[in-house]
């Protein structure tokens, strides 16, 4: 038997990513591709048209002509993730939303309260530690190669913009969301970072300090474009995140343990610079990839890292076309369709929650002068009130109410 999936949005990362790797997938037997929505009629009718399979442009109508459907990707822009995550749940179908989970913690456990109602999981689409590189840098630090992890960097350059000079930075004012596609920078590429960073620490993080400001005057542009981060993790381990849209671009990524070193300053190219202590010295470990060529696709087969003894990662998709990023999405969506069919917890799931948990943090912190943030919160933030005023304001009703 296979999980059959339906997907709901058709934008921009479907097209590019889930939709083209779902199909791949149902080619190979590995799930059956049921159905499509899309709210935009003329791009519903023209994906269903490319990849053979009905198309529509409600959900409950879907839903209802194809009870059969196990499970629901959800690839719609953040402010639907819980209105959207939380309505597939309570139809009794398993769930996976985009990163980031959704816009608060309230909304992301209206999406967990909604499915532990109907019996079924949900899954959030966080695609980087999934990929190949990823995969094994975790098993790397796992295996304890880089000994006990001390600090974890990541700067993250956006696009880059440069400084006003007449511009004086502002901390986050009202409204405090445009409610547009993708939230504020810490939310958007800061759920990815978030979550690499806490699994580069294998540890949960408990006080989070941040600074968060906007220095562009761009009037159309409400969300920070710099903001930074010092993380306390429950070992003893500290990370440092930055994200920015300003000054040089500086890829910045460094994984420091007491045994071993990865200073990645191409974090999305396949190269993992390892140096690890042998005897009294640091030195620099190769890492073998092994590639085939499948139907024009570069397709990774293996990495194998030359410790005593080897490390090896399988890439569990090798005899598909799927290229190393299409790897994070095949694999996350192959935890759903595990999900529906054994009724077994996704992978990441509740990981979802834990990385909107951070960014709250960071944004909590700016708007109290830096005080650190302990986490788990417990209670709803400052700035979660005022996103979800803001919600009230733009859209007429609360936000728990669609
Ligand atoms: N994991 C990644 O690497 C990655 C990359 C890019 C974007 N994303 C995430 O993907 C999500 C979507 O990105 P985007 O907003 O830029 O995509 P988008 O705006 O290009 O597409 C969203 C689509 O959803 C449709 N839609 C909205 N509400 C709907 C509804 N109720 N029913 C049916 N269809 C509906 C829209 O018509 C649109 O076609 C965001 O949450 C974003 O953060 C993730």
């Amino acid at each position: 038997m296979k999980a059959k999936l339906a997907i709901v949005g058709c934008g921009n990362p479907a097209q590019k990513w889930h939709l083209p790797t779902l199909h791949i997938l149902a080619k190979h037997g590995e799930l059956d591709f049921v159905a499509l929505c899309d709210l935009n009629e003329p791009l519903a009718k023209q994906t269903g048209e490319t990849y053979g399979v009905p198309w529509y442009t409600s959900i409950e109508e879907m839903l209802d002509k194809h009870p059969d459907i196990m499970a629901v990707d959800v690839v719609v822009g953040d402010p639907y993730h819980h209105v959207l995550g939380s309505a597939i749940a309570e139809h009794g179908k398993h769930v996976m939303v985009e990163k980031p989970m959704a816009l608060t913690l309230p909304c992301c456990d209206m999406i967990i309260d909604a499915c532990r109602r109907n019996n079924v999981h949900f899954e959030v689409a966080e695609n980087y530690f999934r990929m190949p590189k990823q995969r094994m840098i975790i098993k790397l630090i796992k295996e304890g190669i880089l000994g006990d992890i001390v600090r974890v960097y990541f700067m993250e350059p956006k696009r880059q913009d440069p400084f006003e000079p007449t511009v004086t930075h502002k901390g986050l004012g009202r409204p405090i969301s445009g409610f547009g596609r993708t939230s504020g920078m810490c939310m958007d590429m800061g759920a990815h970072r978030l979550s690499q960073l806490r699994l580069y620490a294998q540890s949960e993080p408990v006080q989070i300090a941040g600074t968060v400001r906007k220095y562009r005057s761009d009037p159309k542009s409400i969300h920070e474009d710099w903001a930074h981060a010092l993380i306390d993790f429950e070992s003893g381990a500290v990370g440092i995140y930055e994200t920015s849209r300003l000054g040089e671009a500086q890829k910045y990524c460094q994984i420091t343990g007491t045994r071993g070193n990865i200073l990645d300053n191409d974090y999305f190219g396949p190269e993992i610079p390892l140096r690890m202590l042998i005897g009294e010295e640091m030195q620099d470990i190769p890492v073998e990839t092994v590639r085939r060529n499948i139907d024009g696709v570069d397709v990774l087969q293996r990495i194998i890292v030359h410790t005593d003894p080897k490390i090896v990662y399988e890439n569990p998709f090798r005899d598909y076309p799927i290229d190393d990023w299409c790897v994070g999405h095949a694999s996350e969506i192959m935890s759903l369709a595990n999900t529906a069919l054994n009724d077994e917890p996704p992978e990441y799931g509740l990981g979802g929650r834990k990385d909107v948990e951070m960014a709250m943090a960071i944004y909590e912190s700016s708007l109290n002068n830096m005080t650190p943030i302990k986490l788990p919160i417990k209670d709803m933030t400052s700035y979660e009130q005022m996103l979800h005023e803001d919600y009230r304001k733009k859209f007429s009703r609360p936000i728990d109410q669609f």
